[in-house]
């Protein structure tokens, strides 16, 4: 098992370009099953879960070829309806295949999905959305038996949560049901617009995608296609927090702002200064960044949950004290812990956790629970005095390609042992 060995710095500087998204990625290759021919998909950085994707799509009988950061997938031989228990537990937005599979095969068989490390994570909204479409789905010790005997049936849905996960498992099973599909309080995060920009380019008729109302036209068949997958706003985020950590100037290359102004205008708010392009973003920051009253975690367009632990890390060490309430999931504060071995000042009551600012961290042995969580704790220590360990790189390579050279092109001192 390796780990991050990483050296408090001082500042960073220069220029880094954003990978593509891994939550626009991972919908992205279980909607190719849907396509006739060969779909390539570009923008799609080399991470763990992009590999288990690819695992899953090979073992129904696709092929996948890499070429760089493209993609090029073949699901004419698409021969098998299940996915195997293993495979199910190394991801949770494996889910995400339920939708087409049933839509190619009518059937499909799999197990619940893994990844409960933020806590419960059910997936009763995606199973009563499918059941309303005609889906009988049988819960039977863990395995999820799925059958549309009568084809998929258009219907209007309301969820009771905007649900990332749910909304594009809904997309999915609609593109080809019979008549139009009505999606109201679906998530509206950028993910979800990328998705129905490429079904789109596919041959589906999705319209409302980023607004609380989808609606979805069904249609007999869909054809390859070639997309560039959006930027990653959250490692975008990742990288401000960094800076806004230790302090510098960084170009942040291919992103949309928009899609992370909930993030930078807390950053704004906090002392540092951006200067917004279409497609990139500066960050610079001359000082310790001030505190912020409360940050609230949000269905998009609000802050993200995704981003909650990176700016604990930043707000570590800012001056003053801000509370952050997290209502998107029940525990995501696994990182406070370890946090605070590196000296934070954090205390958690709930879903509430209050931190108050110092000067420098400093460094320690810290152990990885989560993605996000894993990403905090490299920018914390780079806030921090001497040198931290973080142990088990698996999270952070679920999310971030090479997050050790990035980090070290803008002036971090990281390396992977
Ligand atoms: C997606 C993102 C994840 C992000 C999350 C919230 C991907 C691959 N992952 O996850 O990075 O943190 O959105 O922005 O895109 N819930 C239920 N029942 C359900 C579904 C969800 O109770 O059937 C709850 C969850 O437990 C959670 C909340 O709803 O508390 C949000 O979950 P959801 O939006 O579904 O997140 P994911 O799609 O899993």
């Amino acid at each position: 098992m390796s780990s991050i060995i990483v050296k408090g710095s001082n500042k960073l500087e220069g220029e880094i370009s954003i990978q593509g998204s891994k939550n626009s990625i991972l919908p992205i290759l279980a909607a190719t099953i849907l396509c006739k021919g060969e779909c390539v998909i570009h923008s799609c950085p080399k991470l763990s879960d992009v590999e288990v994707s690819i695992k899953i799509l090979n073992y129904l009988g696709c092929t996948v070829e890499r070429e760089e950061d493209t993609l090029i997938i073949n699901t004419n031989n698409i021969n098998r309806y299940d996915i195997p228990n293993d495979l199910m537990r190394e991801m949770r937005s494996s889910i995400v295949f339920l939708g087409s599979i049933i839509s190619r095969f009518k059937k499909a068989r799999l197990s619940f999905p893994g990844g409960c490390e933020l806590g419960p994570r059910p997936i009763d909204i995606h199973l009563k959305s499918l059941r309303q479409m005609g889906i009988d789905i049988i819960e039977n010790h863990g395995i999820l038996e799925c059958e549309a005997c009568d084809g998929l049936i258009a219907t209007k849905l309301s969820l009771s949560f905007p649900s990332v996960g749910a909304t594009e498992n809904v997309m999915l099973a609609a593109v080809n049901a019979r008549g139009t599909t009505i999606i109201t309080n679906c998530a509206r995060e950028p993910e979800i617009c990328d998705l129905a920009d490429y079904l789109n380019k596919c041959g589906a008729k999705i319209c409302g995608a980023g607004e609380g109302t989808i609606i979805i036209e069904g249609v007999k068949e869909l054809h390859g296609t070639e997309h560039k997958v959006i930027p990653d706003r959250i490692v975008a985020s990742t990288f401000m927090s960094a800076v806004g950590a230790v302090g510098g100037d960084v170009v942040l290359k291919n992103v949309v702002p928009h899609h992370f102004e909930s993030v930078s205008s807390v950053f704004k708010e906090a002392g540092a200064m951006l200067k917004v392009k279409n497609d990139s973003i500066r960050i610079k920051v001359p000082q310790q960044l001030n505190s912020i009253s409360t940050i609230r975690t949000t269905p998009y367009p609000g802050f993200p949950t995704d981003a909650q632990a990176l700016l604990m890390a930043v707000m570590s060490v800012s001056k003053g004290t801000t509370v952050f309430i997290e209502n998107i999931f029940e525990n995501r504060y696994k990182h406070v812990g370890e946090l605070l071995k590196l000296g934070a000042n954090i205390n958690v009551e709930g879903r509430v956790a209050v931190v108050k600012g110092k000067k420098r961290l400093s460094g320690a042995f810290v152990e990885a629970y989560d993605l996000r969580g894993s990403a905090s704790l490299l920018i914390a220590g780079l806030a921090a005095d001497g040198v931290t360990e973080i142990s088990d790189t698996s999270y952070i390579d679920r999310g971030y390609e090479n997050i050790e050279n990035m980090l070290n092109s803008i002036g971090g001192l990281v390396k992977r042992i």
